[in-house]
């Protein structure tokens, strides 16, 4: 009734016209309607999470992290080995148990409702965990057959994605044959098998040759073109910035920084980065850039010198007779370092 007669009626302009045209109970439940589908991303998260520890007997190895995910974005879990990273997904896809906080999926407590949650999320975990004994089709079948892919769709989905991540003639290899990048690659297109909402990245590329991590990378955007939710950890700061919207970075346990890559880079390392080859003497380089508090940083791969604008740098170059390898806009891996590292000294 109520939908015959809107199919009949003139096209709605505004809040009031609809108001005007309906009955006060519909015209509430059209605006309420309304208001949910403008604010229902912002309003509940895909992920929350609030004051969440973990401890390992006596070792805290999440330490009160409070984040949240939202609807359709790629959101970034940045942090040193040990930092806590895979420790916090685990909690989040119900493999492991948060000592204690608050932490929902979906809206959902991944303690109490861990089944719910699964069915509606994939996971790339850090270890392949494939089945060696099987080939790499009974694997990618088997697999379907437990996340719930109907009978009848399951082989040629499993084509299409072993297709997609060129592993359609590996299909009758048993798993041992595989090369560990070929074996990284089959992870992430079984994680994709369910169709999930929140596709959940724990190093996905570690060990890809840089082809197949582009191809990676494009699937990745297309998922979230798809409105999929991403979360991902990764070491490689460029994928960071390639593909998160936002992101946090971790230490011993705790989020440390947390924005846009954007944001990150403005806050914590602005400006450009000369890179001076190493094995050369770097003392006068090193006092000219402390004279100036541009920040240096000298590690085993060279001095890097940060300064606010390009023409600082070149300056320097100029002065010294030095010519640096790189000079760059600073990136994500300057934050990381600064914020993680070894410290960029202000003194030289
Ligand atoms: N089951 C466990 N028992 C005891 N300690 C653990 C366990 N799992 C993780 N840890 C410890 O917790 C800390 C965080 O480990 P986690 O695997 O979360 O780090 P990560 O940030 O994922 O590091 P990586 O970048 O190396 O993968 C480490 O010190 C690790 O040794
Ligand atoms: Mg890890």
């Amino acid at each position: 009734m109520q939908g015959s007669r809107r199919a009949h009626a003139p096209p709605l302009r505004s809040f009031r016209q609809i108001v005007e045209q309906l009955s006060y109970s519909e015209a509430v439940l059209d605006i309420e309607l309304g208001l949910c589908l403008i604010y229902g991303m912002h309003s509940s998260p895909v992920v929350s999470i609030e004051q969440i520890r973990k401890s390992f007997g006596l070792f805290e190895a999440v330490r009160g992290v409070s984040c949240r995910i939202e609807a359709g974005e790629c959101f970034g879990l940045l942090g040193p080995n040990g930092a806590g990273k895979s420790t916090l997904i685990n909690m989040i896809y119900g493999a492991s148990r948060r000592t204690s906080g608050k932490l929902e999926v979906f809206g959902m407590d991944p303690n109490v409702s861990s089944r719910a949650i699964k069915a509606r999320l994939g996971v790339v975990t850090q270890e392949n965990a494939l089945d060696e004994g099987l080939t790499v089709r009974e694997n990618m079948e088997l697999y379907a057959a437990f996340v719930g892919v109907p009978a009848r769709e399951r082989k040629q989905r499993v084509r299409d994605l072993l297709g997609f991540m060129n592993l359609a003639h590996k299909e009758n290899e048993p798993i041992q044959t595989l090369s560990g990048g070929m074996q990284r690659r089959l992870v992430f297109v079984r994680a994709l098998l369910g169709k999930p909402e929140l596709v959940i990245l724990d190093e996905p590329t570690t060990g890809l040759d840089p082809a197949v991590r582009h191809l990676l990378w494009g699937k990745v955007n297309q998922l979230k073109a798809e409105g999929k939710t991403i979360l991902l950890t990764t070491h490689y700061m460029h994928e960071a910035e390639v593909l998160c919207d936002r992101l946090v970075i971790m230490n011993k346990g705790e989020v440390i920084a947390s924005g846009t890559p954007k944001d990150l880079r403005e806050a914590h390392a602005s400006g450009y980065v000369a890179v001076f080859e190493t094995g050369e003497d770097f003392a006068a380089l090193r006092t000219g850039a402390g004279s100036r508090s541009y920040q240096v940083l000298e590690d085993s791969s060279g001095l890097y010198v940060r300064a606010p604008r390009l023409e600082d740098l070149l300056d320097l170059q100029k002065e010294h007779g030095r010519q640096a390898l790189q000079l760059r806009p600073s990136n994500l891996e300057d934050v990381f370092l600064k914020l993680t590292g070894p410290e960029l000294n202000v003194d030289a």
